[in-house]
């Protein structure tokens, strides 16, 4: 299957895109400017509880790349389902995308933390993973706030909201 061809690229995507994930705004500060740095990720996901863990995934054509290497703390923040236009705000490269975001910094740790979200882990970067047109960064989960806000959900190219839906009772096979 030829799969590098920009057809291909946008049927894969299209594919991958009837997997139903979370929404993320990950923030950092650059180390010399300080600089308010942040992007929507929808690759986040849990790795391991013991260490903690988890990992995301961000393109090699993003102008921040550099900021997430090895050692560098950043906050990911689970967005709730309020907050599409945050999502669609840190999704759109521009000089601030921090205009009009109430966030909080703090001496102890090199990332804005951003208000009302479903919950906030505060990471460091443990490794950068090279893979293909993105870096996965591996990263540590340093402390965490949750609250009872329910989730922003990304499914089919939209965004949704997590609730709880009536699930169909599953057939009993009858075994013989
Ligand atoms: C729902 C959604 C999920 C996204 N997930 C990712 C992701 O996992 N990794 C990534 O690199 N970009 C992702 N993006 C795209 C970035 O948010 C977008 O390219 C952003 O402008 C990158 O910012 P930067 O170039 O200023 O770093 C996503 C966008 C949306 C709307």
């Amino acid at each position: 299957m030829d799969m590098s061809s920009a057809q291909a690229q946008r049927d894969l995507r299209k594919a991958l895109g009837a997997f139903p994930t979370g929404v993320t705004v990950i923030t950092t500060q650059d180390a010399q400017t300080q600089g308010l740095v942040g992007l929507t990720v929808n690759s986040f996901s849990s790795v391991s509880l013991d260490p903690p863990l988890v990992l995301w995934s961000i393109s090699n054509r993003s102008a921040n790349i550099s900021h997430f290497s090895t050692g560098s703390e950043h906050a990911i923040h689970v967005l709730s389902s309020d907050q599409e236009a945050l999502a669609l705000q840190f999704a759109t490269p521009k000089a601030d995308k921090f205009a009009g975001v109430t966030h909080k910094l703090t001496d102890d740790f090199g990332a804005p933390r951003i208000e009302g979200c479903a919950a906030r882990f505060d990471c460091v970067t443990e490794t950068v993973i090279p893979a293909g047109d993105h870096q996965i960064i591996l990263a540590r989960v340093l402390r965490y706030e949750t609250g009872p806000e329910t989730p922003l959900l990304f499914a089919r190219g939209a965004f949704a909201a997590a609730v709880p839906a009536p699930l169909v009772p599953a057939k009993v096979c009858a075994t013989t």
